[in-house]
């Protein structure tokens, strides 16, 4: 490598190789969705889809000359090596697990874009001062096991080891053997030595940047997020012949909940807040049975801590008032994941818009409404994130989840530039 770039240079990076990476990628974990017509892509954390993807992704890494490792919660690591390897390198990552219904963009970006960025370094011959590391962390959706941005998270030391390992997915499988069973536990240390500085290149997943017109936006940090699980006992009995008055159906208190937290958010009373149920499983799930077991779980969202906390209570006390509207009902609760709102850095912030404004893409700050790893990084070093608009309203977690080429390379451009910068910078 021999061409060190002055600090007004640009690279640019080739966004066709980009998107045919993407979509590569994407047949891993495709299926065809009933809902939508489409193909969607489901390769949830240590299936076999995600064993295959890793490992394509893993080619991909040796293949730019990378070296790579892989920690013992299975985060994949490629490392380009710095003109001062003493120097702590400046990472760029995210995920490629996704959700049972997603698309191709999320997380995949910002992994394949990281990966665009040091294919583009190789090719024009671009040496830098700091390693650069590449990224992509296990079971940042959290569907899977239940605990979102997991890898990460360990990685950072926000969660321990023992914690991810036991964790279990709906049929009781343990996360540590199906990381065994998938062959990606790894032996490199989990606790992550901190970068220089992180960058993250994420599809945006609202509509934002698409009503304003920006193909690329500064993430100014993740709003406060909180997971349980609600487990509600009832009693089994017979449909036709127990009277309203004798019955506790779980069923009905589950639909209270679902209807109680769109309250909340209707109320106006806690800010910004986005509540979500996302899975509710009834038992014995029979249509003559009242239901006697549900299990949902509550996904609240907020960008305020202060109103996250206060509708956290307010749902504590309206489930802890349910028996008085069926005496006998047992309400059970756990915390499956909460992080707090987490601001990133403002000279990484800074550092990306000064990029794009000098690539001539016009930026606005916005705040991630999704969980991502960057939040788990910003404990340990200077964070920010790269957001990519998305279309058709900003849908993701769906297979119309979109991002043209175009707007995919200027994310990934912006990327690139930003990690070059900070990698060139001797302090
Ligand atoms: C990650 O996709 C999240 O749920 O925010
Ligand atoms: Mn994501
Ligand atoms: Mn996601």
């Amino acid at each position: 490598m021999t061409n060190v770039l002055g600090p007004e240079e640009k690279i640019g990076v080739d966004g066709e190789r980009l998107w045919r990476s993407l979509h590569e990628l994407a047949t891993i974990g495709a299926y065809d969705d009933a809902e939508t017509g489409l193909v969607g892509v489901n390769r949830q954390s240590l299936t076999d889809a995600d064993a295959q993807g890793r490992r394509l992704l893993v080619s991909w890494l040796q293949e730019a000359g990378l070296q790579v490792s892989v920690d013992e919660l299975g985060s994949i690591f490629g490392r380009r090596e710095g003109t001062d390897p003493s120097l702590a390198p400046v990472m760029a990552a995210s995920h490629i697990d996704s959700v049972g219904t997603a698309g191709a963009f999320d997380g995949c970006v910002g992994v394949l874009g990281a990966l665009e960025v040091i294919r583009s370094l190789n090719e024009q011959d671009v040496a830098t001062r700091r390693p650069i590391v590449v990224a992509a962390f296990t079971e940042e959706e959290g569907v899977r096991f239940g605990t979102d941005m997991l890898g990460s998270a360990v990685a950072a030391g926000r969660l321990g080891l023992d914690y991810a390992y036991g964790l279990t997915d709906s049929a009781g499988l343990r996360l540590g053997d199906e990381l065994e069973r998938i062959g990606f536990k790894g032996s490199r240390p989990v606790r992550l030595e901190p970068p220089y500085a992180y960058v993250e290149c994420h599809i945006e997943q609202g509509p934002v940047l698409l009503r304003e017109g920006y193909a690329v936006g500064v993430v100014t940090g993740v709003q406060a997020i909180s997971w349980q699980q609600v487990t509600l006992h009832g009693r089994a009995a017979h449909a036709g012949t127990t009277p309203t008055e004798l019955r506790i159906d779980a069923s009905l208190a589950a639909a209270q909940v679902v209807v109680h937290v769109r309250e909340m958010v209707d109320s106006g009373r806690y800010g910004q807040l986005r509540a979500t149920v996302g899975r509710i499983t009834v038992s014995p799930g029979l249509p003559n049975v009242v239901p006697d077991r549900a299990e949902l779980t509550v996904d609240l969202r907020n960008p305020d801590d202060t109103h996250m906390a206060a509708a956290e209570r307010d749902l504590a006390a309206f489930l802890a008032e349910l028996p008085d509207r069926q005496p006998g009902l047992r309400v059970e609760t756990a915390q499956m994941a909460r992080t707090a709102h987490v601001p990133f850095d403002e000279s990484v912030q800074r550092e990306i818009e000064a990029v794009a404004a000098d690539l001539g893409m016009p930026t606005r700050r916005l705040m991630s409404g999704a969980g991502h790893d960057a939040q788990e990084i910003a404990a340990i070093a200077p964070t920010a994130m790269v957001f990519v608009r998305g279309q058709y309203d900003g849908i993701s977690h769906n297979p119309r989840e979109y991002s043209t080429p175009q707007d995919c390379e200027a994310g990934v451009t912006a990327l690139a530039n930003t990690v070059l910068r900070l990698a060139q910078r001797p302090d």
